[in-house]
């Protein structure tokens, strides 16, 4: 029998006919806009030889023995793999595929984005002007002011391609200084280090920071671009906000896990930072109209979008097809996981 690949999804356009080109294979498929029950999975995970998921399934004991010994290859489309039991596909020499740089661009985007919404009262502005409470503000010198990212200090939590090209952009708003705190032993330490800028000498000084103290008490604006794990849980925590500046700006584009959201909600309602710009947050999708975190007018939240441009879509995609291919076939995948 021809072996079987599950898929979490239905893929783009090009991608599914890539998929789809392989006779070889059973493809097995969720066909629908919603993510793909869990019971489905583990009902059609039997004896298949590779699964492609989506950050929203987990890769866990019960998936990884359900499938069985056929399984070859995990393909994530996604650069997070927090929703992966690594270790157990190590031991049980499962290979692990992603996506980490299709998305670079289109997440540092969003970033920017976040971090000038945060600083410049995006969304509050926005909401004032929905809510019709325009010709209660005529223009005044002080109406809607907030901080500048020109001249500002930008400290990354994480200092991996995201980090770098968000530096990039940031370059050209006229930054002051960039320090950043990476867990990844040589992360950062080459003196290309920011390599994203093509190799050349920035005039911002771009410095390791000593500690997340350092990080949290000199910066302007915090960027959370660290992978979650047991050690950055909650780094962003009531002690991390506690140093921050009043006037400083948190965004967040990981994972909402890296920052305790009530302490968050904390430090916003007394004032204690300036405001907030979030992709992720804990316990995503679940935040109903009655979260505390949407009572923060200086929080700026979407809901996951840091990858969302057609592009970059179409290359995750095609992407987590070939990686699947790859695994399968004991080809070289476009970007593995070194488990
Ligand atoms: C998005 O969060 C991803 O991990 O790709
Ligand atoms: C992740 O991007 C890190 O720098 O640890």
């Amino acid at each position: 029998s021809k072996p079987k690949v599950v898929v979490t999804r239905k893929l783009i356009d090009h991608a599914q006919a890539l998929l789809d080109s392989n006779k070889d294979l059973e493809i097995v498929q969720w066909d629908s806009e919603k993510p793909a029950p869990r019971e489905w999975l583990l009902q059609n995970a039997q004896n298949a030889s590779g699964i492609l998921v989506m950050l929203t399934d987990k890769i866990d004991t019960e998936l990884v023995s359900t499938a069985g010994s056929t399984l070859k290859t995990i393909s994530s489309f996604s650069v997070g793999t927090d929703h992966v039991d690594t270790a157990l596909l190590k031991s049980h020499n499962i290979r692990l595929g992603y996506t980490p740089t299709a998305l670079t661009d289109a997440v540092a985007d969003l970033t920017v984005m976040l971090t000038l919404m945060a600083q410049r009262r995006g969304g509050e502005a926005m909401a004032k002007v929905l809510d019709g409470e325009w010709p209660q503000m005529p223009w005044h010198p002080l109406l809607m002011t907030g901080p500048q990212l020109g001249g500002s200090t930008v400290g990354f939590l994480g200092f991996g391609r995201i980090a770098q090209a968000t530096v990039k952009r940031l370059l050209g708003f006229g930054v002051k200084k960039v320090v950043y705190l990476t867990s990844r032993p040589g992360e950062g330490a080459r003196e290309d280090h920011y390599g994203l800028l093509g190799g050349g000498k920035s005039e911002v000084p771009i410095q390791p920071a000593k500690s997340w103290e350092e990080v949290a008490s000199e910066s302007d604006v915090v960027i959370v671009g660290c992978a979650l794990t047991p050690s950055t849980k909650h780094l962003v925590g009531k002690e991390f906000l506690a140093k921050m500046k009043k006037t400083a700006v948190l965004v967040n584009i990981a994972r909402g896990g890296v920052v305790d959201t009530d302490a968050l909600v904390e430090a916003l309602d007394q004032d204690r930072i300036f405001g907030a710009g979030l992709d992720v947050i804990e316990g995503e999708p679940n935040v109903p109209k009655d979260h505390p975190i949407l009572k923060q007018k200086r929080c700026v939240l979407v809901p996951h979008i840091g990858s969302a441009t057609v592009p970059t879509r179409e290359q995750m995609a095609e992407e987590s097809v070939k990686n699947l291919l790859a695994g399968l076939r004991g080809e070289e995948m476009v970007n593995e996981v070194k488990l």
